[in-house]
């Protein structure tokens, strides 16, 4: 019979159309078409990523879908309507927001992210996990970006939806989004069909070097090359790509480290390898990585570069390596 996930399908491509046309073609979108142009954002790069704006309106869009004849509750189970128990009121997820439409594989609709377009909280606000949408499993842009991964036998990954979407109009095309979330196992999976070379171009900041690491571990694991990209402080790939061009990033991009060889540079900056104690929780922080490689000329590699570093020999790091099994 029939895949008993169609109708959810159909109807995010629905609201998808419904959602550019409130953009494009109304006086409700006029706000976020100039938030675009204040983002420096083009008509044809909001089209080709199908960007819409979901209106402030309470009832237009539950009226658009009666006049269809979709069934609410259909609308209800896909996460487009919510059913709130207080006054037994039926509104729309998304308001007043710019909304990045996000694609399965396959190129059907499965979620949506929206983005206020002004200060607020929360700043996205993105589709609740359906029949059609489980977070780990979809990479922002992976349908579109699929075969400019193979052509490059490497991929870009960054954190959010400009970021993606400012790399793509600068002519890199081969560019994935977890969109904000850590990178799971299921994503690397996905990725690893396509190519194991991953660089992650991330925020420069806190979280964004956090994340970097947490993702790097979930790629080695899965037996990736993975190399960093460390954007100036404060910049992330939207703004540092709008201000420099395809020319600031495209050499950083060539030129990224490979990850271990950040992490001990880090540690060598912050004089860890300068004293005993702080040596020993140098590896402690390094062992992890090691253990995560699975490939073994990967994980070879970083035991000589970790040993080189803190001055000791390969063989007790490689003892230390199996006996240990902490942090896994
Ligand atoms: P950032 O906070 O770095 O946002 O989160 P951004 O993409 O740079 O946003 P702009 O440039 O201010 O518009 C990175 C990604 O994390 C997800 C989004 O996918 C975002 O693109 N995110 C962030 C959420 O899902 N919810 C949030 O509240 C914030
Ligand atoms: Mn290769
Ligand atoms: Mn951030
Ligand atoms: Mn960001
Ligand atoms: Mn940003």
């Amino acid at each position: 019979g029939p895949d008993p996930r169609e109708p959810l399908w159909e109807l995010h491509g629905t609201v998808a159309e419904y959602f550019q046309r409130q953009l494009w073609d109304t006086p409700a979108g006029a706000e976020a078409r100039a938030y675009l142009a204040s983002r420096e954002v083009s008509r044809a790069t909001a089209e080709r990523f199908g960007l819409g704006y979901a209106p402030r309106d309470l009832n237009a869009l539950r009226e658009h879908l009666r006049g269809l004849g979709v069934p609410e509750e259909r609308a209800i189970a896909a996460g487009i309507l919510v059913h709130r128990e207080e006054g037994d009121e039926i509104r729309p997820r998304f308001r007043d927001r710019l909304m990045f439409p996000i694609l399965e594989q396959g190129g059907k609709v499965v979620a949506f992210g929206g983005r206020l377009l002004g200060p607020g909280e929360p700043k996205y606000l993105n589709s609740a996990e359906s029949e059609i949408f489980s977070k780990g499993k979809v990479l922002y842009n992976l349908g579109a970006a699929r075969n400019a991964i193979r052509r490059e036998d490497r991929v870009v990954i960054v954190e959010g939806y400009f970021d993606a979407l400012r790399l793509v109009d600068a002519g890199v095309e081969h560019v994935v989004a977890p969109m904000g979330t850590a990178l799971g196992e299921g994503q690397a999976e996905l990725l690893s069909r396509f190519t194991k070379h991953a660089v992650l171009l991330y925020d420069s900041d806190g979280p964004g070097q956090k994340a970097t690491f947490r993702a790097s571990d979930v790629l080695l694991a899965k037996g990736f090359e993975v190399r960093v990209v460390t954007l100036p402080e404060g910049e992330d790939p939207d703004t540092f790509v709008r201000a420099k061009g395809i020319a600031g990033i495209a050499p950083l991009i060539e030129q990224a480290m490979d990850v271990f060889d950040r992490k001990v540079q880090l540690l060598q900056r912050a004089g860890w390898f300068n004293d005993l104690q702080h040596k020993r929780r140098a590896l402690d922080r390094l062992l992890p990585t090691i253990r995560a490689a699975s490939d073994p000329i990967t994980r070879d590699l970083y035991l000589a570069r970790a040993a080189e570093a803190a001055g000791i020999a390969r063989e007790v790091l490689l003892q230390e390596l199996h006996a240990v099994r902490r942090g896994t």
